[in-house]
């Protein structure tokens, strides 16, 4: 039996690079689309790169850019995929307020640039679009696939479309086009600008007397937090089934963003109120107070089932931060003892 080919955008992101790994341990041949920057920003899989010379390579990475549908149109047509997996977006709902029209342009009409990039080439693959639990915004919990959406920002606004659209392709062309409604997943390989991330990062470099405070916005807010890289095999999942349908992925529980601060600084044996100030800047124009996912029909259809919470993720992210504090200073360490003493000056 052939392979099966994976295209996959925003493949240097954090689900893009576990969703890498897993379609690759599942023996598929993956082409990931990388936008190009002035500084390499391929970190994330680099450890899963292989030179696309070898007669084995199964990864391969092309430039292109959402805002570019000539671009994404002859990539479908050179690679050809079953499969799309499509997650690039301007993903920070606080930047979306100071960038709603970038932000409108690739997280919502990008979406539509890729589909109609599909139905022109003429490809009868399965699309899957990373949608978000941002949608329901202002919508009271628990939040599940019926729930009316009511977005509270350029980001949640945008995905609404990118759902819609998505749909839109199901109905009028009989697409295989899915929308995974995802809550909030994260892990250390979690963009630094995110609260769950900032705090890990915050509470090891506190631990480690390289910092002493940590600016926040608001603590009150509420998140269904789960782990990325499993959610990227509920992406899997959706598009292995006999019809295409959508699903919420969550965890069922929230937390506060105070109580995952908590979680984090506990975590290294320091009390948070002593490391926590509050900064303005980072609290929204309007705000998504309380998000908790009902993923019944993922687990119930996908046998789909997460295993970790947001305490045992808190203590992953520091236990990693911690890690990479670690390696670094191994490195320093190492560097130092390697250098040649400087010439006493005469
Ligand atoms: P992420 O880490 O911010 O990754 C976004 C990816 O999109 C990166 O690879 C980024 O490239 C790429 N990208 C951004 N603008 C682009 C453009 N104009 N053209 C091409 N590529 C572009 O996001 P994530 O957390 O992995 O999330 C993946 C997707 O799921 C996103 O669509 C996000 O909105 C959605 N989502 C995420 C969550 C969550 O909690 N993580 C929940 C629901 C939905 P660079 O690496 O160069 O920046
Ligand atoms: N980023 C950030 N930085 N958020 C903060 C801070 C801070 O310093 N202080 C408090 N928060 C609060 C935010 O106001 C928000 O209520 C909560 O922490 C979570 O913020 P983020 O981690 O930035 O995530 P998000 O929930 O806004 O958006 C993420 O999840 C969505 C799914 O619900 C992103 O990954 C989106 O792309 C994703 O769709």
């Amino acid at each position: 039996m052939t392979a099966k080919t994976a295209l996959i955008t925003g493949i240097t992101g954090q689900d893009g690079s576990y969703l890498a790994e897993l379609l690759l341990d599942k023996g598929y041949v993956v082409h990931g689309i990388v936008r190009r920057a002035s500084t390499f920003n391929t970190q994330r899989i680099e450890h899963l790169y292989e030179d696309p010379h070898h007669p084995q390579a199964r990864l391969f990475l092309y430039y292109g850019d959402l805002t570019d549908g000539t671009r994404l149109a002859g990539l479908l047509e050179k690679v050809q995929p079953d499969e799309v997996y499509h997650l690039a977006a301007q993903s920070h709902v606080r930047v979306s307020f100071d960038e709603p029209e970038f932000t409108g342009n690739t997280t919502g009409l990008g979406t539509t640039r890729l589909l109609e990039a599909i139905r022109s080439v003429g490809l009868s693959c399965r699309f899957y679009q990373a949608s978000s639990s941002e949608m329901f915004g202002a919508a009271p919990p628990p939040q599940c696939e019926t729930t009316p959406f009511h977005p509270r920002s350029p980001y949640g606004v945008a995905k609404v479309y990118a759902y819609w659209v998505t749909r839109n392709y199901r109905e009028a062309y009989g697409m295989y086009a899915v929308n995974g409604i995802l809550f909030n997943h994260e892990s250390p390989r979690r963009g630094p600008t995110f609260v769950t991330r900032k705090v890990a990062t915050a509470a090891a470099r506190v631990k480690a007397g390289l910092q002493d405070v940590v600016y926040l916005g608001n603590l009150d807010a509420r998140r269904d937090w789960g782990y990325a890289a499993e959610y990227v095999e509920a992406m899997w999942l959706m598009l292995q089934q006999d019809e295409p349908n959508d699903y919420v992925v969550a965890t069922g529980t929230s937390h506060s963003v105070r109580d995952f601060v908590e979680y984090c600084f506990a975590h290294v044996g320091l009390d948070w109120r002593d490391h926590v100030r509050f900064d303005a800047r980072y609290l929204r124009p309007s705000e998504v107070d309380d998000l908790v996912g009902d993923a019944s029909l993922a687990e119930r259809v996908l046998g789909w089932r997460p295993t970790v919470r947001a305490p045992e993720l808190a203590r992953l992210m520091v236990d990693a931060e911690l890690d990479m504090l670690r390696h670094s200073a191994g490195l320093m360490d190492a560097a130092t003892e390697r250098m040649v003493p400087a010439p006493t000056a005469r």
